[in-house]
């Protein structure tokens, strides 16, 4: 008997009718979300969704939205507090009629999109994630972010704001960017005023051991790097890199990774920590970067992945 998708009937079908092959077969559905300044319904995210297709035929595509239009959606991700959008998030997905269904989905994150879903993981992965990738992501945080064009006034009035008692709980609530800006200079303020970025990095005190536990199980953690990437202040945040002053720590050899805050070392352990790069400016995407992507680390449920341990390379080879 041959089902196609929806996800829905099959996964629901599968207990009652299917073999298991079937069901191995089947891709796990797509989640992205995408960056500063986009839409759910922008062009270039609409066109990874046909590639998914196009490399995985049958994934089913969900792109995160924060608002009911175009317009809400852009806002959202200048404006509003990290926390409650994610829980809005999660509440979507654990509620979705073919999401929910699914053994596990697959993300995407570009750029900011990158830690939310990061976040998405630790706090809430229900339904649980297997291969996470993102795209110059601040996982390391920002101290600068040039993201605006000369007439977003949007995206203008959010940076203003950014540098304004950054840590302080007004901009703390209501700036996206402040909530994972990150000074290394200034790290006493951050530890105590960050409103996301140093909860989901786990790097107070006291540590929530689901965050390392939900990471560690993942199969992939891929995060791709852009190489000439101008906006994003510091660019190798994008491999999870300390910069401190001159000091570029890279990933292996920082405290938060040899202690395991965050299950980062247990997942390289079994060669799931994966470090990628692509030549350019930030969110220069290259279709074959994309294609990479989709079939080293989604498509069908059944599948194995290569374990691998590659180099994580240097601030200076880039
Ligand atoms: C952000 O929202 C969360 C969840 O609603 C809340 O607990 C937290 O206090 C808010 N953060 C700020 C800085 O207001
Ligand atoms: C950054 O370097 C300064 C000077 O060496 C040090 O005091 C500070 O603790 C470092 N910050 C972090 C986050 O490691
Ligand atoms: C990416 O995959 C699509 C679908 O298979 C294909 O049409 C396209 O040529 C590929 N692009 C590159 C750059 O390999």
């Amino acid at each position: 008997m041959q089902l196609k998708a929806p996800f829905l009937s099959l996964f629901l079908a599968a207990g009652f009718c299917l073999a298991s092959d079937d069901v191995d077969d089947t891709p796990l559905p797509l989640v992205i979300w995408h960056g500063l300044g986009d839409t759910f319904d922008g062009e270039g995210i609409q066109q990874v969704a046909s590639l998914a297709e196009a490399i995985n035929p049958g994934t089913f595509v969900h792109i995160v939205s924060l608002g009911d239009d175009a317009n809400a959606d852009r806002s959202a991700t200048f404006f509003g507090n990290v926390t409650s959008q994610l829980e809005t998030v999660c509440e979507a997905l654990a509620s979705h009629p073919i999401l929910s269904t699914a053994p596990a989905i697959d993300a995407l994150g570009f750029s900011q999109g990158g830690q939310f879903l990061r976040g998405y993981v630790e706090r809430c992965n229900n339904p649980p994630v297997r291969s996470l990738v993102t795209y110059g992501s601040q996982h390391n945080g920002i101290v600068e972010f040039k993201a605006c064009g000369s007439t977003d006034w949007l995206c203008k009035g959010a940076m203003a704001l950014l540098r304004f008692n950054t840590f302080g709980a007004f901009v703390q609530s209501r700036l996206v960017p402040a909530q994972y800006y990150r000074d290394p200079a200034d790290y006493d303020a951050y530890l105590e005023g960050s409103n996301y970025l140093a909860d989901i990095n786990n790097e107070r005190a006291e540590k929530n051991e689901k965050y390392a536990e939900r990471i560690a199980k993942l199969s992939n953690f891929v995060m791709y790097l852009f190489s000439e990437d101008t906006t994003v202040v510091p660019k190798v945040t994008g491999w999870f890199q300390e910069v401190n002053g001159t000091d570029v720590i890279p990933l292996r050899k920082r405290q938060m990774y040899k202690e395991d805050w965050l299950g980062l070392k247990k997942l390289d352990e079994k060669g799931g920590l994966r470090f990628r790069s692509i030549d350019g400016d930030h969110m220069q995407i290259t279709e074959e970067a994309l294609n990479e992507t989709m079939s080293d680390f989604y498509g069908p449920y059944g599948r194995t992945f290569k374990a691998e341990k590659a180099a994580e390379g240097l601030w200076d080879e880039l």
